[in-house]
């Protein structure tokens, strides 16, 4: 039985494989995809999950906006990483995928109320939505099976030397979702800067002969134009399909368990996650922390669905 996931996300280059990942690979169902403000403001990112269903022919999932802006600091987008539409690159034709006219957080909680198996929750931005939802109703703790988030690290940071982007831009919400008692497992920078697109890859995407797998590569030469500028990084990691290959397949992402703080007060660290791989400490474990990745499985699988998506959609040029 596939696995039922809502995705939560900002799409976001990487944001969009993971949507495209979820929404053609048969171990998963996905049900919903909500959007939040981060890589850039919520208008955007939900414009740019309709550009990505209506590219990817994902017609059947309901879209739905959530909060803009961080619980309590103003939002800072990351422009420089995903330009300024957060989905630079591609030329997108105008989107035939609408939204419901129901808030993130109120679909959130309708389908894991309603659904009949418990939800595995999939969010690849900060995690705003996910913090009201479980803050205003508690209630649907038991009925989410697991948070699979991309974010965080058990090293270093992205937008600071500590902290990592999507915890850094919410560590409020970060540390509402860490402490609420649901399973939750952290797919972080270490894992997720083994998932790099190469030009060999890229030339997989191409070589599907599809217009969205020639769409794939182009946001993944976007993306790897940034990288190069801002990290000197020669090949872009792709972090948000991460989470969802480990609902997929656990086998992919290998974890651990570990006890995640976010850190909230530190001047320096505010928005790092201190992972006590080690029990350094004894605050109990309240997440499973991601800390090997199989770089080949990942690709095949994210290879895989483009290719479906890609194919059901048809080989002339996207409408
Ligand atoms: C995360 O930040 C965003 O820019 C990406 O979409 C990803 O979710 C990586 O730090
Ligand atoms: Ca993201």
């Amino acid at each position: 039985m596939p696995v039922p996931i809502i995705i939560d996300c900002d799409p976001g280059h990487d944001d969009a494989l993971a949507i495209m990942l979820a929404a053609a690979d048969p171990a998963v169902d996905l049900l919903a995809i909500t959007t939040v403000a981060g890589n850039q403001t919520l208008e955007k990112t939900t414009l740019n999950a309709r550009r990505v269903c209506t590219v990817a022919g994902i017609t059947d999932v309901p879209i739905a906006a959530g909060c803009a802006r961080p619980l309590l600091q103003p939002l800072a987008v990351a422009a420089d990483v995903h330009g300024e539409s957060g989905l630079d690159g591609p030329e997108f034709p105008e989107p035939t995928v609408g939204v419901v006219p129901e808030h993130a957080v109120e679909l959130l909680h309708r389908i894991i109320t309603e659904h009949p198996e418990p939800v595995t929750l999939v969010p690849t931005g900060p995690l705003t939505n996910i913090a009201l939802l479980l803050t205003r109703y508690p209630d649907c703790a038991p009925r989410i099976r697991e948070i699979v988030l991309m974010g965080g690290s058990t090293e270093r940071g992205n937008r600071t030397p500590a902290a990592e982007f999507n915890i850094f831009t919410d560590p409020e919400a970060a540390d509402i979702v860490f402490r609420a008692g649901v399973p939750v497992t952290m797919c972080g920078l270490n894992v997720t800067h083994q998932a790099l697109a190469t030009p060999e890859i890229l030339a997989r995407f191409e070589a599907l002969g599809t217009e969205l797998g020639h769409i794939c590569a182009e946001l993944l030469g976007f993306f790897a134009s940034t990288y190069r500028t801002l990290w000197g990084m020669p090949h872009p990691p792709l972090h948000d399909p991460v989470a969802v290959a480990r609902v997929i397949d656990p086998a992919i992402v290998g974890c651990a368990d570990a006890n995640v703080t976010v850190e909230l007060h530190g001047t320096y660290t505010r928005g790092a996650t201190v992972v006590d791989l080690h029990r350094y400490v004894d605050r109990p474990v309240n997440a499973q922390v991601a800390v090997t990745l199989d770089a080949d499985l990942f690709w095949n699988r994210v290879l895989t669905a483009v290719t479906v998506l890609g194919e059901r959609r048809g080989r002339g040029p996207v409408e």
